[in-house]
């Protein structure tokens, strides 16, 4: 890969998905794309480049394909476990309170589906709790489709089942099959899917009560997240709340949002 090929699809990845790629970065590129020259019958990586140039629905699939191979798709049951406590023992309490009717969530960069999956089953034990049933939609979007694809099947191998899901949890939510193990209707029910990038207007989405957006900011420039958070901040309710993940944090210059510290939990509230 000559540094001109490697800039293009540097360009493009900015450009097309948020996605920041340095200097250092160009072997993994090379290692991550070097399968698809022979599933495109390219002959090299020049060709890959004229393709990312060119408009046409072969070119379509070829630039969707490179996106695919270039996210990370790490995502694992109940990540940062303390936050989906909380939003059990606290955030959804409150909701059931002072809201009546259906309560918004969405997971935005939601990989294979724990994510929004986690959110419904914390649902399902907190209405339990509450003693009520009110309606729930949670979306979950994702900038690839190969990915949504798993997400929507809600089937999940073993080892999948193995990262950060208690034997209860899975007894009591999946059903094995032959291809591995189903989520329940009670909980996927809730859930709907929908391909969508984090660079397009969010208006086409509706407006949310929980924003979950995290692990994908790390991605971006620190320009593309402040954009990013400051329209999630539109998207909201007044009074909503959005999680990061625990390892990131609100860019220095958003007022929209105002931390809320819960013993080792930290998440932000739209400030109304
Ligand atoms: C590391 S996963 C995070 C999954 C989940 N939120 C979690 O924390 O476990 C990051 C996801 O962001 C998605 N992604 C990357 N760029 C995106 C964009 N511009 N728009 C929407 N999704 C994007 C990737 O496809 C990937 O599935």
């Amino acid at each position: 890969m000559t540094s001109n090929e490697y800039k293009i699809i540097q360009n493009f990845l900015s450009q097309s998905c948020g996605i920041v790629l340095n200097e250092s970065k160009q072997y993994l590129v090379k290692n991550r794309l070097t399968g698809l020259l022979q599933k495109f019958d390219l002959e090299s990586f020049s060709g890959l480049a004229a393709a990312i140039n060119t408009n046409s629905p072969m070119t379509m699939k070829i630039k969707a394909a490179v996106v695919d191979a270039m996210t990370t798709n790490e995502t694992f049951w109940f990540r940062d476990d303390m936050q989906f406590l909380e939003l059990k023992k606290t955030i959804f309490p409150e909701i059931f309170e002072k809201k009546t009717g259906t309560i918004k969530i969405w997971s935005a960069a939601c990989s294979s589906g724990q994510e929004p999956y986690t959110i419904s089953m914390c649902y399902e034990d907190a209405a339990k709790v509450a003693g009520k049933s009110q309606n729930v939609q949670i979306i979950g979007t994702d900038i690839s489709e190969t990915i949504l694809k798993e997400a929507k099947e809600a089937v999940y191998s073993e080892l999948a089942l193995s990262r950060g899901l208690e034997v209860q949890t899975k007894n009591r939510f999946f059903q094995k099959t032959h291809v591995g193990y189903k989520l329940i209707p009670d909980i996927t029910r809730r859930v709907r899917f929908q391909q969508f990038n984090l660079l397009k207007p969010f208006s086409v989405l509706g407006r949310f009560d929980i924003i979950f957006c995290r692990n994908v900011l790390i991605y971006f420039s620190d320009e593309v997240k402040k954009d990013i958070l400051t329209r999630m901040a539109k998207s909201l309710e007044p009074g909503g709340y959005i999680f990061l993940s625990s390892t990131e944090s609100m860019p220095a210059g958003i007022k929209e949002f105002e931390p809320i510290r819960s013993g080792r939990v930290r998440y932000f509230k739209k400030v109304s």
